[in-house]
């Protein structure tokens, strides 16, 4: 499925809700045409969560993997979004590709990946990554900027001459689309914006007005 295929199943004028291939094809392309353009960190991506006192909350996290169909990205497991998704594992993933004049809207829900999963990808990190992840308590307050190089000497020092093990409190989170919503720009504002929604094993898709 590419953009000129969304554009002759859409182009009817209808907006009927049709059953589909699986966008996560579709994203695929188009991630891949985003790296082709030059886009620089193609794989960034916004990540909205539910705080616990059922705020909203969004960030910056990157897309590491497309793992059986579900996005995965890494991150502290004691960070304010890991606890979060710990306790409301629905989320929302947003890209923007500039270069392309394209958006993907994604709604889904996270799951924490099998620690196995997380060892095999942190193995493959540059070591100083590694070493970080050991001695940043990701979002906690800080005294100064030295209390982190020293945390990193004391990590540096532990793991000398060995491999740095995946930390206790680092791993990743697989999201499983529910919603997909393809943007794209074209001239005067007439933007295609296509939603897939999830129904069971089945994809629907509709167009919407920009
Ligand atoms: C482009 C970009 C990519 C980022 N990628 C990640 C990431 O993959 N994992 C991560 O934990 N933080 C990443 N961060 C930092 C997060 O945006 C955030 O500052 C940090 O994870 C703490 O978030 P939290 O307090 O909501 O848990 C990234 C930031 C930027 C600007």
């Amino acid at each position: 499925m590419d953009l000129a295929d969304l554009r002759t199943d859409y182009a009817a004028g209808t907006d009927a809700v049709r059953e589909t291939d699986d966008p996560m094809e579709l994203f695929g392309t188009w991630l891949e045409q985003a790296a082709a353009a030059g886009v620089r960190e193609p794989n960034a991506m916004a990540l909205g969560t539910i705080d616990p006192d059922g705020g909203p909350a969004v960030r910056m996290v990157l897309l590491r993997q497309i793992r059986e169909g579900d996005l995965v990205f890494y991150t502290n497991l004691e960070s304010p979004k890991a606890l979060a998704l710990r306790r409301d594992p629905r989320c929302a993933l947003t890209f923007w590709w500039a270069e392309l004049e394209r958006q993907v809207r994604i709604t889904g829900r996270a799951a924490v990946l099998p620690r196995d999963d997380a060892a095999a990808y942190f193995a493959t990190r540059p070591r100083g990554h590694q070493i970080g992840a050991w001695a940043s308590p990701q979002s906690r307050p800080m005294a100064e900027r030295r209390e982190l190089e020293t945390r990193i000497a004391e990590a540096e020092a532990r793991f000398e001459d060995q491999d740095v093990p995946l930390p206790p409190n680092w791993g990743g989170f697989a999201v499983t689309a529910i919603t997909m919503e393809f943007w794209q720009g074209r001239p005067s504002r007439l933007h295609d914006r296509i939603l897939f929604e999830r129904e069971g094993s089945r994809w629907l898709g509709v167009r919407l007005a920009p």
